[in-house]
This record gives structure tokens, C-alpha cells and sequence, in this order.
């Protein structure tokens, strides 16, 4: 058998990539008002494609207007945002880069003071009691299926090289996904099989529209998390239903913006050994036993030597990396010039608040001891 290596050429349904490094997708709250491309948001991009990452994933962009939930973030619910995108897809082509588009409904987390409009999600009352959201009608799930192909043939035309889903972290795809917020009776819940109806629905229509050499992958939850949420087992058995509608590549996060704080997306805090450093080790074992497709894993990897071992040992493959890259861009530039020296990342979030007063993300903790250090 010959062993995947981490700096190895891939290809994903025809998209080749340098390595199999994933720059996970990351709200950059560089967007305008509306939801265009700035240069500062290219500035970036540019930044990550010139540092050797094999792909980039862009920050989640929304699909409808209803569907934003934080300021800065990226649009693709209209035409007049192809332009700006493909300026800076071309920008990340040229500097020797490959980009992924993030595309998202936020359903029940979306912001009204941001949209002006009421949110949507599978169901009006969750698990906690409070009323969130409107339940969505039939029509409405049309409709959102509507805009997510709408939204990904923009991206094929905009020159991305692939789309990613995002069916993670409890916004409105994972909310179908997961007990916690879907409480429907009629065919779209209850069952896994019809939870992940409106998913598959939406994967179809895509794939239909987009044609079947056009890269679509998807990230998911490997599990929720919350009280009543998405399981392990069943977050593998979608992913088998995902593979079987013809995914290409899925990526496994955990958690929901509702789950306690240990247990969100982005884990506060430094992982204190190798076991910890990796969120979802055995989901993804769980995964590689029985799904087919190439799995991205994202997560708490900080080390080269963890990166290293996942990829060896077929745990994962490509290593997904989230918070490391806001805190150094050039992290996987540096690994493969042979400094091994793990990621200074200290999983302490402060990359948020800049994102969200238009300053754009960037790591605060870093920024501190650099400017110490100048004095
Ligand atoms: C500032 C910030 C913004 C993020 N934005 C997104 C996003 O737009 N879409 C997404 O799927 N995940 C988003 N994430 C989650 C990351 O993609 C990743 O799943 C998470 O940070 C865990 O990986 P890590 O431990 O390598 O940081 C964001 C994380 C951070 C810190």
C-alpha cells in the first residue's frame, strides 16, 4: 500500500491541488455593507494562495438575504456579485492558488438587525422552547433550494474551482439535520433519512445544475454536540447518503453556535496533548470505515507531527486548518521549508472581535507580542 503523504499533489474530481492542506472556511468581515468583495478581502486571499495552502475555502457566504448572520459577510444571492468575485478568484488563480466558495443559509441564526427580516428554519419552536424563527413551508424550501443552486452556478461562473456546502455548526442545513431544531412531521423530519431529505434535495439540484465534473464538496457536522442533536453514527450515515448523490469530498466539524462552549466549532483553549488536538479523531475513524469519499478533517490540529500521522495513517485526507492560518498564513509555507515548529495558535479567539467591528480578522494575541517585542 502506498502512504499518502502530506505534501503530495491531489486532485478532487479534476481540481488538483499542491497538497493536502485545507484553509477552512473563515467569516473574514472584510465584505461591504452588501456583501461584495473589497480589495482588502482580495488582499487576503492573495495572501493565503501565495503561501502554499492546496486549497482555500472562503469564509461562509450567504445565499439570501434573509440568510446573513454576521456583518462583513460575503453575498452570492444576485447577479451584480459575480463580478467582484471573479476579480478576485482571478487575483488567487494568479498567485498560484485554488479557491473554494463557502455557501450558507443561516435559518433560525440569522440576524434580523442585520437582514431586516424574519428568520427561517425547519421549525418555529426548538428544543429549548423559544421561538426563533418561522417554520418554513413547503414553498420556502423551493425556494432556498432555489437559491443555493442559483448561488452555486454564480460560483462556477465566478471561477471558483469548487463550492462547499455548509452543513455545519447549526446553521439552516444542519438545523434540518439535527433533532435539536428540526421538529417537522411531514417527510422532511423525524427519520434520518427524511432530516436529511432537504440536504440531498439541495445537493441534487446542485449537481444537476452544476454538472458533474464541477467539484462539490460539503461540510458537515460529525456530530452536534446538544441535547437531542445530530449523532456520530448518524452524521457517518450521511455521509454515506452524501457520497451515494455524488459529493465529492466532505469535511467533518462539530458542534453548533448552541452548543455549550467547550464543544462549539472553535474549542477555546490550547489542546494540552496530541489525543485533544484533533476534535474529531474517532467520528473520522468511524468515517473512514465506512464512506468512500476523501475526508477533510478540521478541528485543533496545531502540530505538524498530528498533521503528519492523520494523513499516514489514513485518519484523514486533508487536514483542514482554521484558526492556525489567522494566526500565521504562512504556517504550511513554513512546514514544508522543513520548520516543523508547531502552530503558536492558542485557540484563544480573540481573531473574532476584529472580524466583526470591520477591521477584519486577524489575531489579536499575535498583533500584542509582536508589537511588545518591537517595543
Ligand atoms: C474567525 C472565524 C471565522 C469562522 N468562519 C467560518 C465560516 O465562515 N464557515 C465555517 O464553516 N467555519 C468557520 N469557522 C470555523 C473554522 O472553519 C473551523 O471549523 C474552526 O475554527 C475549527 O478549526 P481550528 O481549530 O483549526 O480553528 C470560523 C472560525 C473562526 C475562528
Amino acid at each position: 500500500m502506498i502512504m499518502a503523504e502530506l505534501f503530495e499533489k491531489v486532485s478532487v474530481n479534476g481540481m488538483t491541488l499542491a497538497n493536502r492542506f485545507v484553509r477552512s472556511a473563515t467569516w473574514e468581515g472584510l465584505a461591504s455593507r452588501e456583501g461584495s468583495v473589497t480589495p482588502k478581502l482580495t488582499k487576503m486571499m492573495v495572501e493565503l494562495a501565495g503561501n502554499e495552502i492546496g486549497l482555500i475555502i472562503s469564509g461562509y457566504t450567504f445565499v439570501s438575504p434573509e440568510g446573513q448572520s454576521s456583518p462583513g459577510q460575503l453575498a452570492i444571492h444576485d447577479d451584480r456579485f459575480v463580478a467582484g468575485l471573479w476579480a478576485m478568484v482571478e487575483a488567487v488563480h494568479k498567485a498560484g492558488g485554488k479557491i473554494a466558495l463557502q455557501i450558507v443559509h443561516a435559518g433560525r441564526f440569522a440576524d434580523c438587525a442585520l437582514t431586516g427580516l424574519q428568520p427561517i428554519g425547519p421549525s418555529a419552536v426548538a428544543k429549548d422552547g423559544q421561538t426563533t424563527c418561522r417554520a418554513m413551508s413547503k414553498a420556502d424550501i423551493a425556494n432556498i433550494i432555489s437559491a443555493f443552486t442559483q448561488a452555486a452556478v454564480r460560483a462556477k461562473r465566478a471561477g471558483f474551482d469548487a463550492i462547499q456546502l455548509h452543513a455545519a455548526h447549526g446553521f439552516l442545513l444542519s438545523q434540518f439535520l439535527s433533532p435539536a431544531f428540526n421538529q417537522r412531521t411531514d417527510e422532511y423530519g423525524g427519520t434520518l433519512e427524511n432530516r436529511a431529505r432537504f440536504l440531498l434535495e439541495v445537493v441534487r439540484s446542485i449537481r444537476e445544475a452544476t454538472g458533474p465534473a464541477y467539484p462539490l464538496l460539503i461540510k458537515l457536522n460529525s456530530e452536534d454536540f446538544l441535547e437531542g442533536g445530530l449523532t456520530r453514527d448518524e452524521a457517518v450515515q450521511v455521509a454515506v447518503m452524501l457520497e451515494v448523490a455524488s459529493v465529492d469530498a466532505i469535511e467533518f466539524s462539530g458542534g453548533t453556535v448552541a452548543s455549550p462552549e467547550k464543544f462549539m466549532p472553535v474549542r477555546p483553549g490550547k489542546p494540552k496533548t496530541p489525543q485533544d488536538e484533533v476534535f474529531y479523531r474517532e467520528a473520522a475513524q468511524l468515517y473512514q470505515a465506512k464512506v468512500g469519499i476523501p475526508l477533510m478533517l478540521v478541528g485543533g490540529i496545531r502540530s505538524y507531527e498530528t498533521a503528519n500521522d492523520l494523513i499516514r495513517r489514513g485518519v484523514a485526507d486533508y487536514i483542514s486548518l482554521g484558526r492556525p492560518l489567522i494566526c500565521e498564513p504562512g504556517l504550511v509555507k513554513r512546514w514544508h521549508n522543513g520548520d516543523h515548529r508547531e502552530s503558536d495558535c492558542a485557540s484563544c479567539n480573540s481573531c473574532f472581535a476584529p472580524a466583526g467591528d470591520g477591521r477584519g480578522v486577524y489575531c489579536v494575541t499575535m498583533e500584542k507580542k509582536r508589537g511588545k517585542a518591537g517595543g
